[in-house]
């Protein structure tokens, strides 16, 4: 189970003021269960662990067994909430270097359709040429350009490569029941397709087939991860009193920050594998969050790594920022630091220690130096980077996320800001149906 502790802002924020929202705290949760908050057409997340049942479980692992018998690599195409999930887990779990091994235990896992990259995309093509490839096609819309035009190509690529049969065996669907081009285009080609709930939206549906199908691809166990979830939802549950209630005391500090002048989170990792869980987590919040001229702005580093790069800013720049740390307990592994008779680089003093030890004081000392320069910092510590502690914990970040946007007076489900760029880029591309917009676009170039 994760800890939160948040003692290290108390020196910038008092604990008085943090308890001072337990009442805004429980009329949030109360909103949320009985869906009288903004954006109450979108809460099929908030029980969304506990209601799983085995049977959807047995169905997304029988399909990913279909793809790791018959894929050497499949891409999971998808932008946003439809990929970020899915590849926060898969990183966080996966060998760093699984990718260079020769015997590989599965299919290797990649990723288009977040990005328009002309040069990515060609050589995620010629990568894939000689590989008995599958696709994974995610999008709740089903018309997101970005994930349309990477499957098209991928799409046809694999239907060359394999034929259409096999084609059909190892392109899978991701999307809504009825509505848009992705259903269409998997009920016309009989793929096999798994459905996005409406009230799921996609920064949250990571729980869902969105994420829990290329999770299990990977060869990760889902039926952990969501029972890691399950038991966050428990602990974050709306009877659960404030004080004991992680979502709820790290909703409550986070706003006493922004209150306090603190406009920028920066979630801190000391374990590279956790870099795609920040980005995961800053879409979760810079999309519910940053609307209506509010909104913290979430930002996020790797150390000891971005010490050397983003340290100084950190410790000496504007105090407008916080940090929020998350630790890991134990590592999988064990590696000591061996003993050197010459002791050239004069690190014998540490001969014995196992590298987490080290990184785990570089933690320390870090919070340490950067709460002495004024940056409040909070502290999130999860057990060991397994299926168990990721589910509790990006259920922990959901749940505090549905308070925290509704304790900010926005409404946390909806993006409308994400369209703007949209329809400039199709105004200018010439999309049938924008020909006023065009008109006006090109007025101003
Ligand atoms: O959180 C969101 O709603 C977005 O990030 C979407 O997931 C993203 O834009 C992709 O949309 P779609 O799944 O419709 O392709």
């Amino acid at each position: 189970m994760i800890s939160l502790n948040i003692e290290k802002t108390l020196g910038f924020i008092s604990k008085e003021n943090v308890f001072a929202y337990e009442t805004q705290v429980k009329a949030a949760q109360e909103a949320l269960e009985n869906g009288t908050g903004k954006g109450n057409d979108f809460l099929g997340w908030l029980h969304l662990p506990s209601s799983i049942t085995k049977e959807h479980l047995a169905d997304l692992k029988a399909t990913a067994q279909v793809l790791r018998e018959n894929c050497e690599a499949v891409v999971v195409a998808g932008i946003g909430g439809s990929y970020l999930g899915a590849r926060a887990v898969i990183e966080a779990l996966s060998n760093s270097f699984a990718w260079l091994q020769d015997k590989k235990s599965g299919p290797v896992i990649l990723y288009a359709g977040h990005n328009i990259g002309e040069d990515y995309l060609y050589e995620l093509t010629e990568y894939l040429k000689d590989k008995k490839f599958g696709v994974i096609n995610i999008s709740k819309s089903g018309t997101t350009t970005e994930t349309a035009l990477a499957f098209r190509l991928l799409k046809k690529q694999c239907e060359d490569q394999r034929g259409k049969e096999m084609a059909k065996k190892v392109i899978v669907a991701v999307t809504d029941a009825k509505k848009g081009a992705a259903r269409v285009t998997a009920d016309n080609e009989g793929y096999k397709s798994f459905i996005i709930p409406d009230n799921v939206g996609g920064r949250f549906s990571v729980l869902t087939p969105v994420g829990l199908l290329p999770i299990a691809v990977a060869g990760f166990d889902i039926e952990k991860l969501v029972a890691g979830a399950a038991a966050m939802e428990k602990a974050c549950g709306k009877d659960v009193p404030f004080a004991e209630n992680p979502a709820a005391i790290y909703a409550a500090t986070r706003n006493e920050l922004y209150k306090n002048g603190k406009k920028i989170e920066i979630l801190v990792n000391f374990n590279p594998k956790l870099h795609y869980v920040s980005e995961w987590w800053k879409q979760l919040y810079g999309e519910s969050e940053g609307k209506e001229n509010k909104g913290i702005f979430p930002a996020s580093v790797d150390f000891s790594t971005d010490l050397h790069s983003m340290g100084q800013w950190i410790q000496e720049g504007e105090r407008t920022i916080y940090e929020t740390v998350i630790s890991v307990e134990k590592t999988q592994y064990s590696l000591q630091v061996p003993s050197d008779e010459a002791n050239l680089d004069g690190l014998n003093f540490l001969a014995g220690k196992h590298v987490d030890e080290v990184n785990k004081m570089a933690e320390l000392g870090t919070q340490l130096a950067h709460v002495d320069g004024g940056v409040p910092n909070m502290r999130i510590v999860i057990p060991a980077l397994n299926e168990e502690s990721l589910g509790g914990l990006l259920y922990f970040f959901e749940k505090a996320c549905g308070i925290s946007g509704y304790l900010l007076g926005v409404n946390p489900f909806n993006q409308p800001g994400v369209e703007a760029y949209k329809k400039n880029m199709f105004a200018l591309l010439n999309k049938p149906g924008y020909e006023e917009e065009s008109k006006a676009i090109q007025a101003r170039l």
